[in-house]
C-alpha cells in the first residue's frame, strides 16, 4: 500500500526567535534533522519510489536536500501567509493588534490575518495538492506547521474547530497509509 509521509521542515532561525512566518533558513539543530532524514525515511520505505514534495520557502527546500529522490517545489504548500504580522513574535502581534489577537483565539479556523490567510483560505488553496496527492504514489511533504495541519485532517476527517490546534511537533515524520476507510498512522521522532 502507498503511503503519505509528511513532517515539518527542521527548526528555523525564526523558531528559534519565536517569529512567524518569514522565509529564514535552517538552525544548526534543523540542520542536523536534514542530515538524519535520508536514513529515516530509507529504514522506513527501502528501495520503493518516493517523490518529495516541498514549498518554495528556503527552511523546507534545505531540510529536503540530502534526500536522494525526485523532488518538486509547490506554492501552494507556502506557509499560512500572517500578512502585516508576519516576522513578528504572538507577544508583539498581541501588543499591536490586541483585537486580532483577541478575534484569532476565538475563531482560530476563520480568523484572516490583515493583508494574509485564514486557515479556511488554506483549506482551499491546498486543494489541487490533496487532488494529485489522491493521484499519487509515495510522497514525502516537507511542510510548514498550518499547512500540514491541513492535510492532516483531511485524511484523518476531522473537524475544522479542531484543525488549527493539531499537535505537528517538529523533528517527526508523519506515515499515513489509506485504507478504505480512514488511515493509518506511524509517527518517527528524531531525538534532535
Ligand atoms: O511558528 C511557526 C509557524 O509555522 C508560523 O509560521 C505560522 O504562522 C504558525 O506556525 C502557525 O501556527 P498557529 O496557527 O498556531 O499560529
Amino acid at each position: 500500500p502507498r503511503s503519505i509521509f509528511m513532517s515539518r521542515h527542521g527548526e528555523s532561525q525564526y523558531n528559534v526567535e519565536g517569529k512567524i512566518g518569514g522565509d529564514s533558513p535552517l538552525s544548526e539543530r534543523g540542520q542536523a534533522y536534514a542530515c538524519a532524514m535520508p536514513a529515516l525515511i530509507l529504514d522506513n520505505i527501502g528501495d520503493a519510489p518516493l517523490t518529495v514534495w516541498t514549498s518554495t520557502l528556503q527552511r523546507t527546500i534545505q531540510t529536503a536536500q540530502y534526500l536522494p529522490y525526485n523532488k518538486l517545489t509547490w506554492k501552494s504548500l507556502d506557509e499560512l501567509d500572517a500578512g502585516v504580522c508576519d516576522g513578528m513574535t504572538y507577544e508583539e502581534i498581541e501588543q499591536a493588534y490586541p483585537e486580532d489577537f483577541a478575534n484569532r483565539d476565538d475563531d482560530k479556523f476563520n480568523y484572516r490575518y490583515r493583508g494574509g490567510e485564514s486557515y479556511r483560505d488554506v483549506v482551499v488553496r491546498l486543494e489541487p495538492v490533496i487532488m494529485e496527492l489522491e493521484r499519487q504514489e509515495n510522497i514525502l511533504i516537507i511542510g510548514h506547521q498550518a499547512i500540514l495541519r491541513c492535510l492532516y485532517a483531511y485524511f484523518h476527517n476531522l473537524p475544522q474547530a479542531d484543525l488549527p490546534y493539531i499537535k505537528i511537533p517538529l523533528h517527526t515524520v508523519i506515515k499515513l497509509t489509506p485504507k478504505a476507510y480512514g488511515c493509518d498512522e506511524e509517527r518517527y521522532t528524531l531525538p534532535i
